[in-house]
């Protein structure tokens, strides 16, 4: 598995990071006891069973078995070859390597598809972003870019380009290096005309926004209208590396700033992002113009549970940052709205005011979700109308009943009391009485239902053999010589699941290799990613630190008490069959061995 690469060099990466550090980067994680834990990664989860030991240095998940070292994670991650994580994780610590034959692993026909994909999206990135910053056909659209407000810097960051408005500079300035019309129709960069076949750009005349994914390779554009033409976005379709509802704008610069301060901002444009990045709020992401999907959501609950909700203060922003709230906080989000004054966007908004203003007077003053109901109802209702007045009272107190705390169920009626001049204690009644009312419309599922919060580690119930087993490798995991001394009790024998016994071999070549115990080092020694699961699965065990004689015994004997047991399940058997044929000297034979089999589990 190591390939050409020096096992030194390779040791010399992995003892200069730490696997938490580096996953800390994936996953939102939180310390409890000696390990971390967080969101699972690799499948979808609400409560955090993807655990992280910095002391061994490996990585575990109790629901779906994931886990390895720092390099499977990213392997698994980033869906790379060993070479190419030892090659990023070099680049993190900056040891130097030299990655043999990195080409070869392109060989996967799928995976030779996309890079060349994503080489196209790159190459093109680049020059229209020459062609903006650089050249006069594109001062126009830099002059605009410019009255509205983007920095030079913001324009080198987000990689902002120029999309020259002829019908054909796309297709041949790839086809030039080397692209097919069908790669870059693929790509959805050049469009076949029906009637004669010929190719066209899809973007012409076009402000280029690249949309990076979540490990910053460009997938797609967004193009911008200079002139009014319509539409004002026109956007890649979706093409094997460009997925409309999964990618969130930013994401891969984001996700740093995101942990760091425990909070994501949702915008609705890309273009209020990149404005709050030049207003240095950096943690701003955005759908492409869609609605949020359960992709868009996992991906944040990943790297946090708050999120401030910042779109258009126009009403269709409103109705849109109500849905997003909804959503997001039934995914176990903590919400905060950032409203944003006179129907602007957040762009408008920080072109007027400043980024200081938007700082202090808007993100850092968002408000509760339950405020940003209390406003949210209001929108198309008269409120100087009696029954208006009434149904808003209503919606707003059916709100706040589901509130989980007593004091701030409190805080908001009384708020609304005074506000509409009514009675307190009516309001508590009225809110006691629709608790009550959609208890009763839940079915009892749901009612008893309870987010669950704490993190869990579930125990597996093995049989006793395999305990045993697990048990064993654990230790030999820690010690040398526990290995030698189970080799020489089990005597030729070997360990009833294969899983284990090909650790077990394995083991033994890693010390025999002069290796000294370490269990991340071992995992990279291991051929497929089931044994480096199970590895890492039995690491997160906990063992005592030392085991004696004894207990080594103890251990042997269930290994080899569980091949009787197998034994005498299937001399009953043959008893069985013996007796149905009438051939009770077979059967008498049988059950002498049973018994003597019995007799030895016993010892
Ligand atoms: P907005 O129309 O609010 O964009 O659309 P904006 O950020 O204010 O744009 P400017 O300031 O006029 O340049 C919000 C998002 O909806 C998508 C884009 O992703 C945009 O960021 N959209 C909008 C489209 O995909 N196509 C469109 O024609 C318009
Ligand atoms: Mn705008």
């Amino acid at each position: 598995m190591a390939g050409k690469i020096p096992e030194e060099t390779i040791q010399q990466i992995k003892q200069s990071l730490d696997i938490t550090e580096v996953i800390s980067d994936y996953v939102q994680l939180k310390k409890q006891g000696r390990n971390f834990f967080g969101l699972c990664p690799f499948h979808g989860e609400n409560s955090p069973s993807f655990s992280v030991a910095p002391d061994k240095q490996i990585y575990h998940c109790f629901g779906c078995g994931a886990g390895g070292n720092v390099f499977s994670f990213l392997m698994e991650i980033e869906n790379i070859s060993f070479q190419e994580a030892v090659g990023k994780l070099a680049e993190r610590t900056g040891i130097a390597v030299s990655i043999p034959n990195a080409g070869d692993q392109r060989s996967d026909p799928l995976l030779k598809e996309h890079s060349q994909l994503l080489e196209a999206h790159e190459l093109l990135a680049k020059f229209y972003h020459h062609l903006l910053m650089n050249t006069t056909e594109g001062q126009e659209a830099l002059d605009y870019l410019e009255k509205r407000g983007f920095s030079k810097e913001s324009l080198e960051s987000f990689q902002i380009g120029w999309a020259l408005p002829n019908w054909d500079f796309t297709a041949k300035f790839l086809q030039k290096r080397g692209f097919t019309a069908e790669q870059m129709e693929q790509a959805g960069l050049i469009i076949r005309k029906e009637e004669d076949g010929s190719y066209f750009d899809r973007f012409r005349g076009r402000i280029m926004f690249p949309l990076h994914d979540d490990k910053g390779k460009v997938v797609a554009f967004s193009g911008r209208s200079l002139h009014e033409e319509k539409p004002k976005y026109l956007n890649s379709p979706e093409t094997p590396i460009f997925n409309k509802s999964r990618l969130l704008y930013n994401l891969h610069r984001a996700r740093a700033d995101i942990r760091k301060q425990h909070s994501a901002i949702l915008f609705e444009g890309f273009a209020d992002v990149i404005a709050a990045a030049g207003a240095g709020v950096e943690n701003g992401i955005a759908t492409m113009g869609t609605s949020l999907t359960d992709a868009h959501i996992q991906q944040i609950r990943r790297m946090t549970d708050q999120v401030i909700i910042c779109f258009d203060g126009d009403s269709a922003g409103i109705q849109a940052a109500f849905r997003a709230a909804g959503l997001l906080h039934d995914s176990g989000c903590d919400i905060k709205v950032a409203l944003i004054p006179d129907k602007m966007d957040p762009d408008d908004y920080i072109k007027q005011y400043g980024a200081d203003k938007f700082r202090n007077n808007v993100i850092s003053t968002a408000m509760t979700l339950i405020a940003f109901k209390m406003e949210y109802y209001k929108l198309g209702k008269n409120l100087q109308d009696e029954g208006q007045k009434l149904q808003y009272i209503e919606e707003v107190v059916t709100e706040i009943s589901k509130l989980k705390k007593a004091v701030e169920r409190d805080y908001y009626l009384r708020q609304l009391a005074e506000r509409f001049s009514l009675s307190l204690d009516a309001l508590k009644q009225q809110e006691k009485q629709l608790f009550f009312e959609a208890r009763k419309k839940q079915t009892p599922n749901e009612r008893t239902f309870q987010p669950v919060t704490v993190l869990q580690t579930p125990k597996k119930l093995y049989p006793a053999f395999q305990t045993a087993e697990r048990r064993l490798i654990a230790h030999m995991l820690k010690d040398v010589d526990i290995v030698y001394k189970v080799r020489e009790l089990l005597n030729g024998e070997v360990f009833n699941l294969d899983e284990h016994q090909a650790i077990f071999t394995y083991l033994l070549g890693f010390y025999e290799g002069g290796n000294v115990p370490d269990s991340s080092t071992f995992i990279s020694f291991l051929p497929n990613a089931n044994l480096r699961r199970l590895v890492s699965d039995i690491e997160m065990m906990m063992v005592s630190e030392v085991i004696n004689d004894e207990e080594v015994n103890d251990y042997i004997k269930e290994i080899f008490n569980y091949r009787k047991v197998l034994e005498i399940k299937e001399k009953k058997q043959r008893q069985m069959i013996a007796e149905k044929e009438k051939n009770y000297e077979a059967a008498a034979q049988l059950a002498m061995e049973i018994v003597r089999l019995k007799k030895e589990l016993k010892k």
